[in-house]
């Protein structure tokens, strides 16, 4: 270890991470530890050591590996001890660390040998017709096959094992590597009649083994469990084939399974990688970021797929990438898309890539009824939270035109209710309240009409002050709806646009606020036509008519005191008799 670490050299080995400058008697540069925009990060070559002023870490050229690769200090040594070209006596590791080394090493050259064997066995055997037409038929050819040593594992219960022990390998370290299982006692192949795809971790070693039924029984894969050698969450498959590829289109796609890594590289496109199933994780990613910062994903296109890209690309975006997302049709893989189509249909529909935030407001705006306005508000406040994911404000730009386009609202509009943040609840609310604001609600029919109306006025503002002199608060019942005709009435009657009005209140952050950012965005309906609006108008004034007799009946004794009051009683009725022959006569349209 001494030999490695005398010929190893920070500075050379840092330099692969971030450039340096000299300065002094050290080394400056930008922290890989951590972003940052003025370097913090220093070496002293003299000294053989690194620290960096902004996060703190710190340490000699073993760490610097360890945590930068993540690797343990055993890998780190070995690594250094490669690449510099010293040769390593076990002795020099310390004995536990050489006893696990040793050990290590057994399990690498097991699996190896086995997966030479399953893929033997796949080629070679009358065994493995069955597993050959399979591939024929799911389109993967030899080539791809062979570049990802797919294998098949015989039927048996102990093919392997007995192989295995043959060739000097013990029970335990069969079962250390994950190739065999045990139940009751009794100790057998883990993988049987299953396709193999072994799993090569970066450096190109096989850590285990990934096997799909020929059929479709369950489960359709068993994997190695993870074990010495084995580290799930560190492990992307294809990685070890596809790192120039990566490195040369300056991008990584990421795909769910095996078989869409080996469809993507048959068609041309190598620079995939699988994250095995949905959960992609920070190590993962981690992993990946060595070799290129723009990440791709195209999972599949059914729920789980496009949640673990949602989930997969928050975490690329909490590590400062701008994730994309090559969206694929409804129900389909791209296992399937790339053996199925011609590689130029491939390609473009990679090109057609999106951002990850463009893909997160499509399914928002996808799962949501645009067609009424209700539908649309609730939209529109969905994707007002997505939108503070951009990560500039161009993004935010491009969505917010986009946003408005799809939702068949004025940008400006879609702008300023963004600027207002109208709907953003104030702390005390808590998510509660502002979820429950927009939820469908069956509304009342009178709270309806009258919300109706609102919004219409909004819509035809030049009618505002006339309709409004002929009201009184009392005509509407909902409390909140009130307060919205104390804004806006007394503008209308001062001459100011109601439209101003109400976007002047959006940015009080209260319920007026909220509900008028509402009746803003679904004013802009064309159900709101003058005749609609003229019809909600005299229905009003009939519902209040209607209170207002009803109350003075209530309070009829007979007294003969009672006179004025019942002539009055008179004059109410016959006004709501003209205001039913006139909504009888509105034509809505
Ligand atoms: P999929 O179910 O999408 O399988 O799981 P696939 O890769 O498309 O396989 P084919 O095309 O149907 O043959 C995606 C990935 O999730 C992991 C595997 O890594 C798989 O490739 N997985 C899935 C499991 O580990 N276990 C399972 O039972 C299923
Ligand atoms: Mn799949």
């Amino acid at each position: 270890m001494q030999a490695v670490a005398a010929a190893a050299d920070l500075a050379d080995v840092v330099s692969r991470y971030t450039s340096l400058r000299k300065r002094g008697s050290t080394l400056l540069g930008l922290c890989p530890f951590h972003q940052e925009k003025t370097p913090s990060f220093t070496v002293s070559v003299e000294k053989g050591l690194y620290h960096c002023f902004g996060c703190g870490e710190g340490g000699d050229v073993f760490t610097f590996l360890q945590r930068m690769d993540n690797l343990t200090f055993t890998e780190a040594v070995e690594v250094l001890a490669e690449r510099y070209s010293v040769p390593l006596e076990r002795e020099e590791m310390g004995s536990a660390a050489s006893a696990d080394r040793g050990r290590e090493q057994r399990l690498l050259q097991v699996l190896e040998k086995a997966a030479a064997f399953y893929q033997r066995y796949l080629w070679e055997s009358k065994g493995g017709e069955a597993a050959r037409a399979y591939l024929a038929a799911r389109g993967l050819g030899r080539t791809v096959c062979e570049e990802f040593l797919v294998g098949l594992a015989p039927t048996g219960w102990h093919v392997l094992s007995r192989r295995a022990g043959e060739q000097g390998f013990t029970a335990r370290e069969l079962e250390a590597a994950g190739l065999t299982s045990r139940s009751a006692g009794r100790v057998f192949d883990r993988f049987r009649g299953r396709l193999m795809f072994p799993l090569v971790d970066h450096r190109g070693r096989v850590v285990g083994f990934g096997g799909r039924m020929l059929g479709d029984d369950l489960p359709k894969y068993l994997n190695s469990p993870e074990g010495p050698v084995y580290d799930k969450g560190r492990l992307l498959y294809g990685l070890f084939q596809a790192r120039r590829a990566i490195v040369e289109a300056d991008e990584v796609i990421v795909v769910e399974g095996y078989t869409d890594v080996l469809g993507m590289v048959q068609a041309g496109v190598t620079n995939v990688v699988a994250s095995m199933g949905t959960a992609f994780t920070g190590r993962q990613l981690a992993l990946l970021t060595r070799f290129t910062k723009n990440v791709t994903f195209m999972f599949d296109a059914d729920r789980a797929g496009a949640e673990a890209a949602v989930r997969s690309g928050e975490i690329a975006r909490q590590a400062g990438l701008r994730p994309m997302v090559v969206a694929l049709p409804p129900g389909r893989d791209p296992a399937e898309l790339a053996v199925s189509g011609s590689p130029d249909d491939l390609r473009r529909l990679v090109a057609g890539k999106i951002s990850l935030l463009r893909y997160e407001i499509n399914g928002r705006l996808g799962s949501t009824d645009l067609t009424g306005s209700e539908g649309r508000v609730r939209a529109f406040e969905a994707v007002r939270k997505l939108l503070d994911r951009a990560g500039s404000p161009q993004e935010k730009e491009e969505e917010v035109q986009f946003v408005a386009d799809r939702l068949r609202l004025a940008p400006e509009n879609v702008r300023f209710l963004l600027r207002t943040g109208a709907t953003r609840h104030s702390p005390t609310e808590g998510d509660k309240g502002e979820e429950a604001a927009y939820r469908v609600k069956v509304l009342a029919p009178e709270v309806s009409l009258e919300r109706r109306f609102l919004a219409g006025v909004l819509r035809h503002p030049g009618r505002a002050a006339e309709l409004f002199r002929g009201m009184s608060r009392e005509h509407f019942v909902d409390g909140l709806h009130q307060r919205v005709y104390d804004v806006l009435c007394p503008a209308a009657d001062e001459g100011v646009p109601v439209v101003d009005a109400a976007r002047r209140a959006t940015l009080e952050h209260d319920e007026v606020g909220r509900l008028l950012t509402g009746l803003l965005i679904s004013s802009e309906d064309d159900v709101h036509t003058e005749g609609l609006l003229q019809h909600d108008y005299l229905k009003l004034q009939e519902q209040h008519l209607d209170r207002v007799i009803g109350s003075l009946q209530a309070a009829l004794t007979g007294d003969p005191g009672e006179r004025e009051l019942e002539g009055k009683l008179l004059r109410l009725e016959v006004l709501r008799q003209e205001v039913r022959h006139m909504l009888a006569n509105v034509d809505e349209e």
